[in-house]
């Protein structure tokens, strides 16, 4: 079993480590929180339509919830909503709590066409008062000391209601917001429109974390200085550089900030397959992860190439430990 290796220095900059459906679920939070350098981190969201989650479903999302609402390295995780009927939404966030969560975010960005065809995530973008609604109502059902924030896009098909949508989530009662610098109809193309971030955390009084396109210190410290901001929510450049927001907090530590060696990554490899067979066995579920991380680990290590290429068409979790195990 790998320790915990948290970076602990004091260091007034936080990184949040992005909520991402089928990316970061709750093996790879574990295992990035403990290569270190996180302060947080956030569940992928949790689906609100009709109905209210048991807790078994909770504890599916975020099994944190059994440990404190904590990563098995100690890091705090949030739970994240995403739904556009304020009053279930509402009514699943007061079960939540009841099952142990004690923090919770909303998802005001998912540009799913499903999720946006149901007026959930970046859809509701374009109606800044249906925003409010819902913080609103969240914040007034929950119990005070129960932190509420919210994560946006800049928009839906353009910028024009970034400032409102801000204000919005602010006014509702959140106490904190995240922002992704790019609309819906920009998908993921860069660039990251950073200095949007810096408007909307002039324009609300509540702190906001810049989100969007760090994959490497320089892009880091680049956003730093666009945005203003000194929370930093980072996303695919944590799954393609494990080692990244421990590289940053080392960086600002005044400490070398090298590149972790593959020897070092082949280990988290093991652990991370480790961790998926520990919550699915008996399915593809580990193989189908493995390879999908390798897929974007490769991106930043050619070794990664050599070792996808070699499990790509492997089956079994036996066959795949034997080659990880080369
Ligand atoms: C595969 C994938 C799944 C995502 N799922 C979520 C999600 O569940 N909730 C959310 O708020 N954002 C989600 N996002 C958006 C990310 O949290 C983040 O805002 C975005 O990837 C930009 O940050 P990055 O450039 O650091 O990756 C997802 C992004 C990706 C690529």
């Amino acid at each position: 079993m790998m320790r915990a290796m948290q970076t602990t220095t004091q260091s007034p900059v936080r990184l949040v480590l992005a909520p991402m459906q089928g990316l970061t679920d709750a093996p790879m939070r574990d295992l990035l929180t403990r290569i270190g350098g996180f302060d947080e981190c956030v569940s992928e969201f949790v689906r609100i339509t009709h109905t209210v989650h048991s807790r078994a479903t909770w504890l599916r999302y975020a099994p944190e919830i059994a440990n404190g609402n904590r990563t098995a390295a100690g890091v705090p995780c949030t739970v994240q909503l995403l739904g556009s009927d304020a009053d279930n939404m509402a009514r699943n966030a007061l079960e939540a709590v009841r099952f142990g969560v004690d923090k919770i975010d909303l998802n005001f960005g998912c540009p799913a066409p499903t999720v946006n065809k149901h007026q959930g995530g970046a859809v509701l973008l374009k109606e800044p008062e249906r925003v409010f609604h819902i913080v609103r109502t969240l914040r007034q059902a929950l119990p005070a000391h129960i932190p509420l924030t919210g994560k946006m896009r800049l928009g839906f098909e353009d910028k024009s209601l970034a400032l409102e949508n801000a204000a919005a989530i602010a006014e509702g009662g959140a106490c904190g917001l995240t922002v992704h610098a790019r609309t819906k109809v920009e998908g993921y193309d860069p660039p990251a429109h950073w200095v949007w971030v810096r408007k909307i955390a002039g324009a609300v009084s509540i702190p906001v974390t810049a989100n969007g396109d760090v994959f490497c210190l320089e892009d880091y410290l680049a956003i730093r200085r666009e945005s203003g901001c000194n929370s930093v929510m980072i996303g695919r450049g944590a799954v393609m550089r494990p080692d990244l927001a421990r590289q940053i907090k080392r960086y600002e530590a005044g400490q070398a900030a090298e590149a972790a060696p593959f020897a070092e990554v082949a280990q988290w490899i093991v652990h991370f397959f480790d961790l998926c067979v520990a919550k699915e066995a008996g399915n593809q579920y580990p193989q189908a992860r493995l390879k999908q991380w390798l897929g974007m680990l490769r991106k930043a290590y050619p070794e990664a190439d050599a070792l996808f290429a070699r499990v790509r068409t492997l089956k079994t979790a036996d066959d795949i430990r034997r080659e990880l195990a080369v």
